[in-house]
């Protein structure tokens, strides 16, 4: 898959672990986030991984901050974006399956229970299953 990354320094280490995962399982991935801890603003990495992600050619994207929350709000003020915050491998695959979620995001300062490696397969493994999530996939986009 061609996927696209993001963090700030909340979250390098994170973003590293993630990437280094994503790269060894044979993915192709765009890392526009930072790699040391610099301060940043969240906003500013989730809106160049979202505008990214919009010109086209990226499958899905994740996004990581300290607690996930920040990068997750902006991102989903972006058209075309459904971002979803994601705590363990239920809401990892089912954000896929009922809100064909094109981004999650993940904290870095956040004590997850299951491996965030997990989280991350259990999101790109999961299909969007259409039907009647189709419709109300819809009502979300035509708000901004
Ligand atoms: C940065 O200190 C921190 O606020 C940010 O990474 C994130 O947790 C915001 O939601």
């Amino acid at each position: 898959m061609h996927i696209v990354i993001a963090n700030d320094h909340g979250a390098v280490a994170l973003k590293q672990e993630i990437l280094e995962h994503l790269v060894r399982a044979g993915h192709e991935v765009k890392n526009l986030g930072v790699n040391d801890e610099t301060s940043v603003d969240y906003p500013d990495m989730a809106i160049k991984a979202t505008d990214e992600y919009n010109k086209g050619g990226y499958d899905l994207g994740i996004l990581c901050c300290g607690s996930g929350i920040g990068i997750s709000i902006a991102a989903n003020k972006v058209s075309g974006i459904r971002c979803a915050q994601v705590f363990d491998l239920f809401t990892a695959e089912i954000c896929r399956r009922h809100n064909d979620a094109n981004f999650i995001s993940l904290g870095g300062r956040v004590d997850y229970a299951v491996p965030v490696t997990a989280m991350v397969d259990a999101f790109l493994a999961a299909p969007f299953e259409g039907g009647r999530h189709q419709r109300r996939v819809d009502k979300l986009d035509a708000m901004c």
